[in-house]
C-alpha cells in the first residue's frame, strides 16, 4: 500500500494537496488537517457490491419484500419503510446524549432469539451490561464487544455471523493501517466503506451510530451520507422526554415517515399515538393556548402551541420561541400588526411548542397567531377547536397539504371544530367534526374567541 499525505477539511471532506486556511468547498475556516492516506490497489477498491456477473433482465431478478428484518418496534419499522433490508447499512445520527446507544441496544434486546452483535468503541462490556440492565428485553442471543479496530470487528462478524450488527460509533473505530487519527474524515470514510462492503458481502444489516457536531450536521464527512443506504436522525430536546426519528435518506423507503419515542427510566418507549401525549390534558381553559392540526412528515399530529404576551419590562421587547422558527414568528407578528391592526409594540412575546418538539410544518402558523392573540387579550380559546393554515404576508390563509388526514386526526381525538383554509373543505363520511373554512386571519379569530 502506498502512503500519501493530504489535507482534508474536517467539515465537508474536501481534499487539497496543501494546507488551506479557508475551505473553498464549504467556506469554513481553519478546518484543514493533515491526514495520511493509503492508496490501496484498485482491484480491491473496485469489487462489485452484491453479486456480479453478466447483465440480467430486470424482470428475472427476484425481489423479496418479505426478507426485511422485523425490528419488533413499530416506530422504527415505520421509519425504515417496513423493517431492515438485509445487507443494508443504516447510519443513526444524533447529538450526544440524545439516546442513540439506548435505541440501538434496545432494538437488539427486543429481537429475542435472533443472534445479534453490539460493538462499542465507547463503552466497556461492563458499562454495556449496566445499560442493558435498565432496559427491558429478553436478549438471549445478543453478543457484546468493546472494540475499536476495524479488522477485528470484521473478523468477529465473519466468525459469529450475526443477523444484525450495531457499531457504536463510527467515529471511535479505525483502520490500523491508516495513520490518520481515529475520528478523522479519512478514518470515518474508510471504515464506513469497509462496513458497507462487509454488509453487502455477508448480507448482514448494520446500524452504525454517528455523532453530530454542533452545527447539526453529521460530524465528519458529508461523504458518509453518500456511502450508507439509510440515514436516520434521532432528535429532540434533552430536557424533554420526546424523541423523533426521521429518515433523511432511505434507499429502501420513503423519507417522510417519522417515529416518535419517549425516553423513560427503562429505555425508550414507542409512542404510537403521539397527539394524545402532545396535548396536555388540561381541562381549564387557559389563555394563550391554541391547538394546531399539524403534520410531521406524513404523520398527522395535534400540537399545543403556547404563547405568552406581556408588557416589556425594559427597552426593547423580547421575542423568543422554542420549537418554532424565530424568524417566522417575527414575520407573523408583522402580519398581525400590519394586516390586522393589532399592535404589540411594547410587548414581550414568548412562544413554545409543547413537548419540546420542533415543528417545521407551516400549517401551524394560524395556531401560533391564535395563541398570541388569546394571550394578549387574556381570553381563552374555546376547548375542542383546532386550527390549520399557513399565513401569507397579506394576512391571507394559504392552503395546506393533506387536509383530509389533518381533519380525520382531529375528529379521531374528539375535536368539535377545525378551522381550515378556504377552498379545502372536504366531505369526510363518518366524521362528526365541524369544518370551518376561512380566508383571512381576522375571519379565523372571529371563530375562536369566547366573548366574555
Ligand atoms: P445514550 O443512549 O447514552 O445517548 P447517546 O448514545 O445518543 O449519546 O442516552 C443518554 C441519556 O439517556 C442519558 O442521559 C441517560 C438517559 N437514559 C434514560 O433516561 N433511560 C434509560 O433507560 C437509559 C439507558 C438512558
Ligand atoms: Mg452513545
Amino acid at each position: 500500500m502506498k502512503q500519501q499525505t493530504i489535507y482534508v477539511c474536517q467539515q465537508c471532506g474536501a481534499q487539497a494537496p496543501k494546507l488551506l486556511g479557508r475551505c473553498p468547498e464549504c467556506g469554513a475556516w481553519g478546518t484543514y488537517t493533515e491526514e495520511v492516506v493509503g492508496t490501496t490497489n484498485n482491484k480491491q477498491k473496485m469489487q462489485t457490491i452484491g453479486g456480479s456477473g453478466a447483465p440480467k433482465l430486470l424482470q428475472d431478478v427476484e425481489s423479496r419484500e418479505e426478507d426485511r428484518l422485523d425490528m419488533h418496534n413499530r416506530e422504527l419499522n415505520r421509519v425504515l419503510g417496513g423493517g431492515l433490508v438485509p445487507g443494508s447499512l443504516v447510519l443513526l445520527g444524533g447529538e450526544p446524549g440524545i439516546g442513540k446507544s439506548t435505541l440501538a441496544l434496545q432494538v437488539l434486546m427486543q429481537l429475542g432469539e435472533k443472534r445479534t452483535l453490539y460493538v462499542s468503541g465507547e463503552e466497556s462490556t461492563r458499562q454495556l451490561k449496566l445499560r442493558a440492565e435498565r432496559i427491558s428485553g429478553n436478549a438471549s442471543n445478543l453478543y457484546i464487544m468493546s472494540e475499536t479496530i476495524l479488522d477485528n470487528i470484521i473478523e468477529h462478524v465473519n466468525r459469529l455471523k450475526p443477523e444484525l450488527v450495531v457499531v457504536d460509533s463510527i467515529q471511535t473505530i479505525g483502520k490500523a493501517e491508516l495513520d490518520s487519527a481515529i475520528g478523522s474524515i479519512s478514518q470515518v470514510r474508510e471504515c464506513a466503506s469497509a462496513l458497507m462492503h462487509l454488509a453487502k458481502q455477508t448480507n448482514i444489516p448494520f446500524i452504525i451510530i454517528g455523532h453530530i457536531n454542533k452545527e447539526g450536521s453529521l460530524a465528519g464527512p458529508k461523504v458518509l451520507e453518500h456511502i450508507v443506504d439509510t440515514v436516520l436522525q434521532f432528535e429532540g430536546d434533552q430536557h424533554y422526554m420526546y424523541r423523533m426519528l426521521r429518515a433523511q435518506k432511505n434507499r429502501f423507503g420513503s423519507t417522510s415517515e417519522i417515529g416518535i419515542f419517549e425516553m423513560r427510566q427503562d429505555g425508550l418507549r414507542e409512542v404510537n399515538n403521539p397527539s394524545e401525549l402532545l396535548l396536555s390534558n388540561n381541562n381549564d381553559a387557559l389563555s394563550g393556548i391554541a391547538i394546531a392540526a399539524a403534520l410531521e412528515g406524513i404523520r398527522p399530529l395535534l400540537i399545543e402551541v403556547q404563547a405568552l404576551v406581556s408588557s416589556a419590562a425594559y427597552g426593547t421587547p423580547q421575542r423568543s420561541s422554542t420549537g418554532f422558527d424565530a424568524r417566522r414568528l417575527n414575520m407573523l407578528l408583522a402580519v398581525l400588526e400590519k394586516r390586522i391592526g393589532f399592535k404589540l409594540p411594547q410587548k414581550d412575546v414568548f412562544l413554545n411548542i409543547a413537548g419540546g418538539i420542533r415543528v417545521t410544518d407551516p400549517a401551524i402558523d394560524l395556531a401560533v397567531l391564535a395563541a398570541i392573540l388569546s394571550s394578549n387579550m387574556d381570553i381563552a380559546i374555546e376547548q375542542g377547536i383546532c386550527l390549520t393554515g399557513e399565513v401569507g404576508l397579506a394576512g391571507e390563509i394559504r392552503q395546506v397539504n393533506r387536509i383530509e388526514q389533518r381533519i380525520k386526526e382531529a375528529d379521531r381525538l374528539g375535536f368539535k371544530k377545525i378551522i381550515i383554509p378556504d377552498g379545502q373543505k372536504v366531505e369526510l363520511p363518518g366524521t362528526k367534526i365541524e369544518i370551518v373554512p376561512v380566508r383571512k386571519v381576522s375571519e379565523a379569530f372571529k371563530e375562536l374567541i369566547i366573548r366574555k
